[in-house]
């Protein structure tokens, strides 16, 4: 994959079938886009419907977690199988979220990361710090131990298929996002430290190549900020893409910044 914008929304345990249907039509209908790719990540119980209701490949469906084993006796697990049934090409892996509630590790990120590309299905890795960790001068430090546990023993060819998300914990939720220095000083670590961990590919470093994204209380008014630093390919946002019009207007900045 090369570089290219992106505009992803993840609806965490938000909207109903009934909602997320009404939503995506009402979208869907509005859209008009060229250059950014939309996704939207409802819950699991939505995507099967969801996939029926978008007629076009205008909006994406991503989801919010994938199984690290292809199938088996593991309650409560949704595999990469059953997430490609619905058409679901992105799927967000390690949010913080789950990173803080769930027992996520770096070890159970990479795993799953390995399930997204056995079904072709894009990581949409999310790493940041905590508040902390920040306070503490520990974020280069919390970044690179993300990364190099997610990409653990992954080629090169597969590891560019992945989009890495910057979502500093403090900023999620809070509607205090982090500035677009802070913002673009640690997408840079981003791809200096994938530059590292994968050397050289066709004579093109992936660090160079991937897209990252910047998550943590994106709205219509900081979005442009965001998308003008040079290492920020895009935007996942939580909050604002629960609402048809901002969305538009998210879609609609992507666009044109
Ligand atoms: P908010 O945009 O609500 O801060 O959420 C960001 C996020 O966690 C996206 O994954």
């Amino acid at each position: 994959m090369s570089r290219q914008k992106y505009l992803i929304g993840n609806w965490k345990m938000n909207n109903t079938i009934a909602k997320t249907e009404q939503f995506l039509l009402n979208f869907e209908k509005q859209l008009n886009t060229s250059k950014t790719t939309v996704v939207i990540a409802p819950s699991f119980v939505s995507l099967s419907s969801a996939s029926k209701v978008l007629k076009s490949d205008r909006v994406k469906l991503g989801a919010q977690n994938i199984a690290w084993e292809d199938s088996g006796a593991f309650t409560g697990e949704i595999s990469g199988e059953m997430l490609k049934e619905c058409k679901v090409t992105f799927c967000i892996v390690g949010h913080s979220e789950r990173r803080q509630y769930f027992g996520e590790s770096d070890e159970t990120v990479n795993k799953r990361i390995k399930a997204c590309l056995r079904q072709g299905i894009n990581p949409v890795l999310c790493v940041g710090e905590t508040l902390y960790e920040r306070q503490h001068n520990m974020t280069n430090q919390t970044i690179k131990r993300q990364l190099q546990g997610a990409f653990d023993s992954i080629a090169s060819q597969q590891a560019e298929k992945c989009i890495v998300a910057y979502e500093p914990v403090w900023a999620i939720g809070t509607g205090m996002s982090a500035n677009e220095a802070q913002a673009g000083q640690v997408a840079g670590q981003i791809r200096d430290c994938l530059s590292v961990l994968y050397p050289s590919l066709y004579g093109q470093e992936i660090g160079q190549k991937i897209c990252i994204l910047y998550g943590g209380s994106a709205n219509t008014k900081n979005a442009s900020l965001f998308l003008n630093c040079a290492d920020i390919d895009g935007l996942l946002v939580g909050g604002a893409s629960l609402f048809v019009d901002d969305f538009l207007q998210l879609a609609h900045i992507c666009e044109s910044v």
